[in-house]
């Protein structure tokens, strides 16, 4: 299909409630989607919960609940809160989908039919917070440092290997080689760099099912065993376009995630489908993480952000903003409540709030009329804004727009417009709405909610005054 994009976010594992990081991700991800959408393509946004796998079991036991009881719960507090954030996505898969179950079986079938997967016996360091095998080197003090409240498990069983190591020559070039015919995108270029290194380095196969996992897939052939969390899960891209029968929206366009979670979307993904003779996602985009008061986020610390506090304080555009503009591009992000609260008030209260407010109320006071005139910002002209978008600078353009919102300001008070009347008046006003028009138009990717109700209030030809868009906290 022409001009379309698929883009998607990770399946959160449901044995967490949503959190700040999730949220980082998901509106990020919708910001690009409406970014594609505005310029005029057909866009596939997915997104869901992750729902199988030992962890997953674990939280459900610890509750008292059935896992399947569990998943419901949890997936639900995914499913309701991204609306409320304004996130736009076209279809929330869920892994205990019957459907997905079967995709991946099918999957998984295939690659093994293609003669990729063997028996073989796998001993080994398990995290099973991570859900993935590790190496002395990744632990400090016998634990690892992503879950250092999870014991490190010794786990010896026979399992099925996919043939990973295989296909390691080919992922090299395809990275390297924009020309060759797998060739994928990975950004920023430290993660592709980190990406080659680690491939370059060798890689073992990889133990693609689980004998002891019964809150999972049954292998095809072999019932005892379940297909690992991880392979069946990154299925999920696939399935939900299949169950949506929208399979002319594949490859990805992007995948979004964060630094976690690369390996497994740069490298294990891309050799299941080139298994399987499907075409390669064009581009694995990841993120950094956040890190609140400089501290990582964890439960024990009590300084977990939930996305439902955001929304609280800040509302739906407030806390897409704050997100955005703290997005941790290619290195970990320090966010706090102190610190956005201050930069709600002093970009959207005083900023944006305060521009839009000034402008409406000289526009008022003069009695003049505006010509009408629809805006397509992204449509109309490819600037600096929809380079860095295309760059996924969330940051960076939003410093480029609040720029221009401080040049506007200033040049108001350089040309006082109240001390201003008739044709003097009117060219001043006149230029003045149409760059907060253009500004509006740049900001809607970011600011859907707002930057409707800025639209209709400086539709012409009369504006008005309207409420505060961003009340002081
Ligand atoms: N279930 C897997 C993903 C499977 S995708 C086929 C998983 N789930 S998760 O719930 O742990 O989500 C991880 C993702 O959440 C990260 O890759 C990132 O997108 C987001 N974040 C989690 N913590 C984060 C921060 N502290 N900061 C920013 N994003 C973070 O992994």
């Amino acid at each position: 299909m022409k001009n379309k994009f698929y883009v998607t976010t990770p399946i959160y594992y449901v044995n967490d409630v949503p959190h700040i990081g999730h949220t980082c991700t998901t509106v990020a991800t919708d910001i690009i989607a409406r970014y594609h959408r505005l310029i005029g393509e057909k866009v596939f946004f997915l997104t869901g919960t992750d729902e199988h796998g030992a962890k997953v079991a674990e939280a459900a036991q610890e509750k008292g609940l059935s896992p399947q009881k569990f998943c419901d719960q949890v997936s639900k507090n995914f499913q309701e809160i991204w609306p409320k954030l304004n996130v736009e996505y076209d279809y929330f898969i869920r892994t205990t989908n019957l459907k997905h179950e079967k995709i991946a079986q099918e999957i998984i079938e295939k690659i093994y039919k293609n003669g990729d997967i063997y028996k073989g016996k796998y001993e080994g360091l398990y995290c099973i917070g991570c859900e993935k095998f590790v190496t002395e080197t990744d632990l400090v003090d016998n634990r690892c440092p992503l879950h250092p409240n999870k014991e490190i498990q010794k786990q010896s069983e026979e399992n099925y290997f996919f043939k990973l190591s295989k296909y390691v020559p080919l992922l090299i070039k395809a990275i390297e080689d924009p020309k060759n015919k797998y060739h994928y995108k990975i950004s920023p270029l430290s993660k592709r760099e980190e990406v080659l290194s680690k491939l370059k380095a060798g890689v073992d196969d990889l133990s693609i099912s689980r004998a002891n996992v019964p809150w999972g897939i049954p292998i095809p052939w072999d019932k005892s065993q379940t297909i690992y969390v991880w392979v069946e899960a990154l299925i999920n891209y696939l399935s939900a376009l299949k169950i949506n029968k929208k399979e002319d929206f594949w490859p990805a366009n992007i995948h979004f995630l964060a630094k976690d979670i690369l390996w497994f979307h740069a490298v294990i993904w891309e050799a299941m489908l080139i298994s399987v003779k499907l075409p390669l996602p064009k581009e694995v985009f990841v993120h950094s993480f956040y890190m609140i008061d400089s501290q990582k986020m964890s439960k024990s610390l009590g300084n977990v952000i939930s996305p439902q506090e955001l929304l609280k304080k800040y509302g739906a555009d407030g806390t897409r903003y704050l997100i955005a503009s703290s997005f941790p591009y290619d290195n970990d992000s320090d966010v706090g409540w102190e610190r956005f609260t201050e930069k709600y008030n002093a970009d959207l209260a005083n900023g944006l709030g305060n521009l839009v407010a000034r402008v409406a109320k000289l526009c008022e006071n003069s009695q003049i009329t505006f010509p009408k005139k629809q805006v397509d910002f992204y449509k109309s002209h490819r600037g600096e804004t929809s380079r860095l978008l295309d760059e996924c600078k969330f940051n960076e353009a939003l410093i480029y727009i609040w720029n221009h919102i401080r040049r506007l300001d200033k040049e108001i008070d350089k040309t006082k417009p109240w001390e201003k009347k008739g044709k003097a008046l009117e060219e001043i006003l006149k230029k003045l709405v149409n760059e907060i028009r253009q500004i509006n138009g740049a900001l809607k990717p970011f600011l859907p909610e707002t930057t409707e109700k800025i639209e209709k209030q400086f539709a012409g030809p009369k504006i008005k005054s309207e409420k505060p868009l961003f009340p002081r906290i």
